[in-house]
């Protein structure tokens, strides 16, 4: 089953007011603040963008398609990222991922159906001697263990939602 997300309207209308229209430069940055607000880049959201800055769908989505930090897909409120970097795969990073992936029920790359969680793996962000490394929303949890690993996502999960 694929995660679904439902956008709210109005507030896709409040993102596009703030970025002037017909200015074509400013595309970036109304992706930016999109992806800010539902944490993806919805289609409908995409072609709204192409009509207020006067691009073409085709523009917006070359743009869109083109920077990593841009996602499509429906992403979960939290992110867990497994580095699988030679340093940390060394240590073990391969057994995170299997512990994350049991613990969310899905694979790297996916998004629990509640869109709790989004589960990637990144290859090496540049902190090796911390290794085996797992980021979640943003905080690096460097010498990660399964068990650790696994009681920190129990806690995220039994938080409520912020939305
Ligand atoms: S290999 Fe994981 S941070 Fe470099």
């Amino acid at each position: 089953m694929s995660a679904q997300a439902v956008i709210d309207p109005a507030e896709l209308d409040e993102v596009l007011a703030r970025h002037p229209q017909g200015q074509p430069a400013g595309l970036v940055n109304l992706l930016h603040d999109l992806q800010a607000a539902f944490r993806y880049l919805p289609e409908q959201a995409l072609e709204r963008a192409a009509e207020h800055l006067g691009l073409s769908s085709a523009e917006v989505y070359g743009v869109a398609t083109f920077y990593e930090g841009f996602h499509l897909k429906p992403r979960g409120e939290h992110i867990c990222t497994v580095c699988m970097g030679t340093a940390c795969h060394v240590r073990g990073a391969a057994r995170l991922l299997e512990q994350a992936e049991r613990d969310l029920a899905v694979r790297a790359g996916q998004t629990t159906p509640d869109l709790r969680f989004t589960l990637e793996q990144v290859n090496c962000v540049g902190a090796c001697a911390l290794g085996p490394l797992v980021i979640l929303d943003g905080k690096y949890h460097g010498s990660m263990a399964p068990d650790r690993l696994s009681r920190l996502l129990g806690k995220l999960s039994d938080k409520k939602g912020s939305k």
